[in-house]
């Protein structure tokens, strides 16, 4: 379709109602919108249904050929999964009767060592890919493993189905449990200089490199610096964990005796920036949140996986309050479940227990937690100039919801308001309802091969 107002033409028009966040408010719905996407993957424009002649006349495009979303469908932003380890999704849904550090040696180190057979890794990094878009993940911040060719493929496959993704190398040059899975500071530190340089000559339009030292307990003090000047120098992501479980935080503290905080110990080696996400942070002192908020660090809340390994309660009210930018992750396989949806609801579910542990507590809400699965999730990738919400100028990442799709988990008896449609879906439905999935204009689900 030509465009006579401006040079981009429009690829295609949706009409419909569109629900999405703000930051002046967790649920905006707009209902009989028109939503026009361009060719190069943004939104053109967003107008009302009713001024549809005059719309095609600015923009350029044929009336008769807007997508009309059906009764019971609504399109919202796509999910972004701040935090998962590709790498270990073959064995999600297992594995969960340990806690952290000895799960990490008894079951994730030996499987994480096998990630040298290229054979393998295509496989679980196809699956994985293949798996969260279609439960609406249109951005994931992944670990995969130590080993650079393997996590260069995991970039090309998230490539190859049009997902947006930043691709981390693990680092790890500590680790007395599975000698095979440990890398020496000075290979640590070159082989994630050639991830990034290979990954970005790649020149994948949505795929990013990010720096990832697995946490301080596997990372000695001069790799975490050396890497933190890597991150600096190529001006890319950095992603870790921190503060995930009591004995962590006990560890770490015998580790690095003169730091005074686990916040210390990155913030002492520079990898604490506004490009960082670092997950969990249960234990978080008010002193380290207020860290976190002014080197912009953001937090990747992860709930299933702390209910899981019985490692915490994050108290995202108490983030926020802080003012840290807060997304949700996944964190599979220490989660057993892949989909952002579940991670919707693990927040609800632990903000509510908080809440019975101290009835002053403000629970979330769920237009809240539907916004730190959109909005909130890329502003702590520092994704939000992208992706996160519907607004002109950004890429057009969105998932088309039929909440009554035939043989779907949801039975409406009456018909519902736009809200309605989105607290069920949130609460009740799976994959069988996210009927489209578009990343940067591009729809990549269903599948096209
Ligand atoms: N801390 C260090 N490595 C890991 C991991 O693989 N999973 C989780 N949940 N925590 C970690
Ligand atoms: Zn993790």
């Amino acid at each position: 379709m030509a465009n006579s107002s401006t040079e981009i033409a429009i690829a295609c028009v949706h009409r419909g109602t569109f629900i999405h966040s703000t930051w002046e408010t967790p649920l905006q719905i707009l209902e009989d919108a028109l939503l026009g996407v361009g060719e190069d993957g943004k939104i053109a424009f967003i107008g009302e249904g009713k001024d549809v002649k005059q719309l095609s006349q600015k923009f350029g495009f044929i009336p008769s050929e807007v997508n009309q979303l059906a009764q019971n469908e609504f399109f919202m932003p796509g999910m972004v999964d701040t935090h998962i380890h590709a790498s270990q999704y073959s064995y999600a849904g297992t594995a969960l009767d340990l806690p952290l550090l000895k799960w990490l040696e008894t079951y994730t180190f030996p499987v994480e060592a096998q990630f040298d057979n290229l054979e393998f890794a295509r496989q679980v990094y196809t699956q994985v890919v293949k798996r969260t878009l279609r439960n609406g993940t249109t951005s994931a911040c992944y670990f995969a493993t130590i080993h650079t060719d393997a996590t260069l493929l995991l970039g090309q496959l998230a490539n190859d189905f049009g997902q947006r993704a930043l691709v981390g190398k693990v680092c790890m040059d500590l680790n007395d449990s599975v000698k095979s899975y440990k890398e020496t500071s000075k290979n640590s530190e070159a082989e994630t200089g050639r991830f990034i340089r290979e990954l970005l000559q790649k020149q994948y339009p949505l795929v990013r490199p990010v720096v990832t030292p697995r946490f301080a307990v596997t990372c000695t003090e001069p790799l975490l610096k050396r890497l933190a000047a890597i991150a600096q120098n190529n001006n890319v992501h950095i992603q870790s964990h921190i503060s995930e479980t009591v004995e962590e935080v006990q560890l770490v503290k015998r580790l690095f005796p003169d730091s005074a905080s686990y916040t210390d110990v990155y913030n002492k080696c520079n990898l604490l920036t506004n490009k960082t996400v670092m997950a969990h942070g249960c234990y978080l002192s008010d002193k380290e949140l207020a860290v976190f908020r002014e080197t912009g660090t953001s937090l990747a809340h992860c709930p299933n996986s702390n209910i899981s390994l019985c490692s915490g309660l994050l108290d995202v009210r108490n983030a926020l309050k802080h003012k840290v930018k807060v997304g949700l992750g996944t964190d599979v396989a220490g989660g057993y479940s892949a989909s952002m949806l579940d991670a919707v609801r693990r927040t609800l579910d632990t903000s509510k227990v908080l809440t019975m542990q101290n009835p002053k507590h403000e629970t979330l809400t769920f237009e809240e937690v539907f916004r730190l699965a959109t909005l909130g999730g890329s502003q702590a990738l520092s994704l939000d100039d992208k992706t996160g919400n519907f607004q002109v100028g950004k890429d057009f990442d969105a998932l088309r919801v039929n909440v009554t799709v035939p043989g779907g988990p949801i039975d409406l008896i009456q018909p519902k308001e736009p809200k309605v449609l989105l607290e069920k879906f949130l609460n009740l439905g799976d994959d069988r309802n996210i009927v489209e999935v578009f990343v940067a204009g591009r729809k990549v689900v269903p599948f096209t091969e």
